[in-house]
């Protein structure tokens, strides 16, 4: 697994911290990345236990430690609420997060959006005080040129995210291309937020703007919890 960021005993204190909320009966939306697969496991490691906990993955990547801890998974088509997301980010301030360093925003977005609470698990290096991480989005393979065109009329500089151990571009789970585009320092993270969701063809970008409920962030001997 990619591991972004910092260090992994830091990730593992986020992610087991959040895992502690997941209660009996909870629908709980499954982040992708390394830090959100700290938690994926501590929920397995409860469901072994005997907790009753439905997991609704944000990824292929998240659908797998899913099903390799044990979780039993549900669609979001198929309940009625999800009770709590736990997710990563590539950087916050704030309550505002840059995410989608694995490709897989879209579906992120979508799941955390819906969780009645939801839970950012990081470790110190994700933290800004602005944001100024480049921020993924995600667009349909015949947009990428006029939406990497809009995203230099807004400022931004986009590169093509390229694969690593496949020639060409990365292709995300629902078959589209990525563009990272560095603005610098993101002045106004919801306007361009705003910007970026109405240009033809994107299908969804990295920013959560103020979605962000509780950030936990693991370091050296504990666990800081922010509400933003
Ligand atoms: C996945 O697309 C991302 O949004 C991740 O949640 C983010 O990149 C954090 O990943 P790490 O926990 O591996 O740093």
């Amino acid at each position: 697994m990619k591991q972004r960021g910092g260090s992994t005993a830091a990730k593992r204190r986020a992610g087991e911290r959040a895992a502690e909320a997941v209660a009996d009966g909870m629908v709980v939306g499954l982040g992708t990345g390394s830090t959100a697969a700290h938690a994926i496991r501590a929920v397995g490691e409860a469901v072994d236990a005997g907790a009753d906990v439905r997991g609704v993955p944000t990824s292929f990547q998240s659908r797998q430690l899913a099903i390799d801890a044990g979780i039993p998974l549900v669609g979001l088509d198929e309940v009625e609420t999800v009770h709590l997301a736990i997710d990563g980010a590539d950087q916050f301030a704030g309550g505002d997060l840059v995410k989608g360093g694995g490709a897989a925003h879209a579906r992120e977005k979508v799941v955390d959006a819906t969780a009645e609470r939801f839970v950012v698990v990081a470790d110190p290096s994700k933290a800004a005080d602005a944001l100024d991480h480049p921020v993924p989005v995600e667009v349909l393979p015949d947009a990428r040129s006029l939406a990497a065109e809009r995203v230099r009329g807004f400022g931004g500089e986009p590169t093509l995210r390229a694969a690593e151990g496949k020639d060409g571009p990365v292709v995300t789970d629902n078959g589209n291309l990525v563009l990272d585009c560095d603005f610098g320092a993101i002045d106004d993270p919801g306007g361009l937020a705003a910007r970026l969701s109405a240009v033809p063809g994107v299908v969804e970008h990295g920013l959560f703007v103020g979605m962000a409920d509780e950030i936990l962030v693991g370091h050296g001997d504990g666990v800081d919890a922010k509400k933003p």
